[in-house]
């Protein structure tokens, strides 16, 4: 009885620590992105560099996290490839808004929302 217990207690753990590794792209972190996301492209429309940069900057970094995550989970070549898309977005809106060119900086929002669908037809389940 005492081993079952204890055997039930570690696979408890293991299945807890499986999840944490896995778990970087969660619907908290998704809506993050998401504000993120729309925040940046607002701004650009409005022409305000300083927050455009902030959210852009702070794309890169959450879409950083999304290339580990699938990386780690193995067998996500999609997942991969439009994270890392997501991430070179994110930094070509950093440098069209540093050199004032807003109309490259809409283009790149654009297409980095299409790269958030493209993710999520493979990998969202609703
Ligand atoms: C490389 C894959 C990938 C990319 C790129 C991606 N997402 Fe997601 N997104 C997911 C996955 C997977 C989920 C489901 C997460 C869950 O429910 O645990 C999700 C869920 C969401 C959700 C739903 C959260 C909820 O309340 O259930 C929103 C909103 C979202 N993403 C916004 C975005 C936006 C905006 C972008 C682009 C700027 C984006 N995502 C880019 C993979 C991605």
């Amino acid at each position: 009885m005492k081993t079952k217990l204890a055997y039930l207690a570690l696979t408890a753990i293991f299945a807890g620590s499986a999840y944490a590794a896995t778990s970087a792209v969660d619907e908290d972190f998704m809506r993050n992105i998401e504000d993120t996301f729309k925040s940046a492209d607002s701004a650009i429309g409005l022409k305000d560099a300083k927050t455009a940069t902030a959210d852009a900057k702070e794309l890169e970094k959450l879409f950083a996290e999304v290339v580990d995550h699938y990386v780690k989970k193995g067998d996500a070549e999609e997942g991969v490839k439009l994270s890392e898309k997501s991430v070179a977005l994110s930094k070509q809106i950093v440098v069209t808004v540093a050199a004032k060119d807003f109309d490259s900086a809409a283009a790149a929002s654009a297409e980095l929302g299409r790269a958030c669908k493209s993710c999520h037809n493979v990998y969202k389940q609703d």
